[in-house]
């Protein structure tokens, strides 16, 4: 279902040919306040007034088409105000078809995923709500979480939900590549600028001009070499290596890490004024182990992506014992070890279900032991428990009242416990 906002003085019109085609966007005009996230796309009308201000307002929500009659001027103006498509008055009901199109077809339910990433729990409906928000504003993202939570799926799924999606996705391991290397690696160099520049060579952030550049490990990066980023972050120009003048860039950053940033700063390992800069927007991904409930989704959405690469058989699907292992599990390596577990399982699988044995043996033993371990701990508790109800009652020589005094609960209570734990006074 695509959320449609429509505000303009001829809604009702835009909504008939919106019925006509099948759509049911939102009465724009009776609403003062839409939430930011109730819907997916705006439509503008430019021949009303203050439609600038209203556009700078929803382009911070959601993707807005703008409309008027035929006037270039206009058009441009919206266009650079940050309007991602234009249409001309008199709308027609196939213009609104063919400008929404690619809109509904690339939104997905929202209560199972966001684009390439799965999950139905709170945590990421936050974080998916976190996702389109970030995209349609220009500010720096800073995606934090443990290793294989996603972070790299979030960055990828933010710079194709922004107006920039026509631009370079660039990204940049900050913690594979050598000071040395990421300096040319990320500003380029001029030829003759050191022996061996035969050539003029771009660096990634040049490339990525009217993109996203995506800095990976970004708390890898050296003190030395954070300052330079910083500059590009401060002044949006890079200094090719032996240029004589700055280029100027226009870039989106996002920056991932697993580490904790703001501890980092802390003992200085880590500039805090880059910090603070690249952390406009923070969207924290939990450890799969805080969101166990969205474990079958992405088991299944996991053997959708590998099930198909069998040649001899097609593997669609996982038995209840089996998905049970999978959930007695702790995944200290995130969604990309359960996307492991299930490809490797895929290999295995001997018909069109993974079974228990197609697991890992070391899951399987975790799992066991997780299973073991629950009733334990409870006989133990319980054992302890009657062991010092016993010795109370030993003490006050059968009276009850005495020995609840003794362990603090009340006279009923002891009571109750004495008769469930069939003690023998
Ligand atoms: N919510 C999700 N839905 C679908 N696939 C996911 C999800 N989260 C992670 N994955 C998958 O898990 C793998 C790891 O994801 P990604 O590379 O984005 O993690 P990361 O946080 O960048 O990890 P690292 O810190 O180790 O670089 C990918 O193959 C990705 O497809
Ligand atoms: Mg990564």
């Amino acid at each position: 279902m695509l959320n449609i906002l429509v505000i303009s003085g001829e809604a009702r019109k835009v909504h008939a040919l919106f019925a006509a085609e099948g759509y049911h966007p939102e009465p724009g005009r009776s609403r003062k306040k839409p939430s930011p996230l109730s819907y997916d796309l705006a439509l503008l009308d430019l021949d009303d007034e203050g439609w600038r201000q209203r556009l700078l307002d929803l382009r911070q929500k959601a993707p807005v088409i703008a409309f008027s009659k035929a006037d270039i001027h206009l058009a441009v103006e919206a266009m650079k105000l940050g309007a991602c498509d234009y249409l001309e008055k008199p709308l027609t009901g196939h213009a609104l078809h063919e400008a929404i199109a690619p809109y509904r077809k690339k939104i997905p339910d929202p209560s199972t995923g966001f684009d390439k990433l799965v999950g139905k729990s709170a945590p990421m409906q936050e974080v998916f709500g976190l996702i389109k928000r970030a995209a349609v504003s220009e500010s720096n993202v800073l995606i934090t979480g443990e290793s294989g939570t996603g972070k790299e799926l979030v960055a990828r799924a933010i710079h194709r939900w922004s107006p920039r999606k026509e631009g370079a996705f660039m990204t940049i391991n900050c913690s594979a590549i050598p000071d040395t290397l990421l300096e040319s690696e990320l500003f380029g160099f001029e030829k003759g600028a050191f022996t061996g520049a035969n050539y003029t060579k771009k660096g990634l952030i040049e490339l990525a001009h009217g993109g996203t550049v995506f800095f990976d490990e970004i708390g890898d990066v050296s003190p030395l070499f954070q300052v330079k980023i910083l500059r590009v972050l401060q002044e949006n120009e890079i200094m090719r290596i032996g240029g004589a003048r700055p280029v100027e860039v226009d870039v989106r950053i996002i920056a991932a890490t697993n580490r904790n940033l703001k501890a980092e700063c802390q003992r200085r390992a880590f500039r805090e004024d880059l910090f603070y800069r690249l952390n406009v927007i923070n969207i924290h991904l939990p450890p799969l182990r805080e969101r166990m409930e969205d474990i079958p989704l992405l088991v299944e959405h996991f053997i959708k992506k590998h099930g198909t690469k069998r040649k001899d058989i097609l593997v669609k699907g996982i038995t209840d014992e089996a998905l049970d292992a999978l959930l007695a599990y702790s995944y200290p390596g995130n969604a990309r070890e359960l996307e492991n577990i299930i490809e490797r399982a895929v290999s295995f699988a001997d018909g069109p279900s993974i079974v228990l044995s197609d697991l890992p043996s070391s899951l399987l033993s975790s799992a066991a032991r997780k299973k073991v371990a629950k009733p334990l701990l409870k006989d133990a508790l319980a054992t302890v428990e009657r062991e010092l109800i016993w010795s109370a009652l030993q003490k006050s020589r059968g009276n009850i009242s005495k020995a609840a005094d003794e362990l603090g609960v009340h006279r009923q209570q002891l009571q109750r416990k004495i008769k469930q734990m069939k003690i023998a006074t």
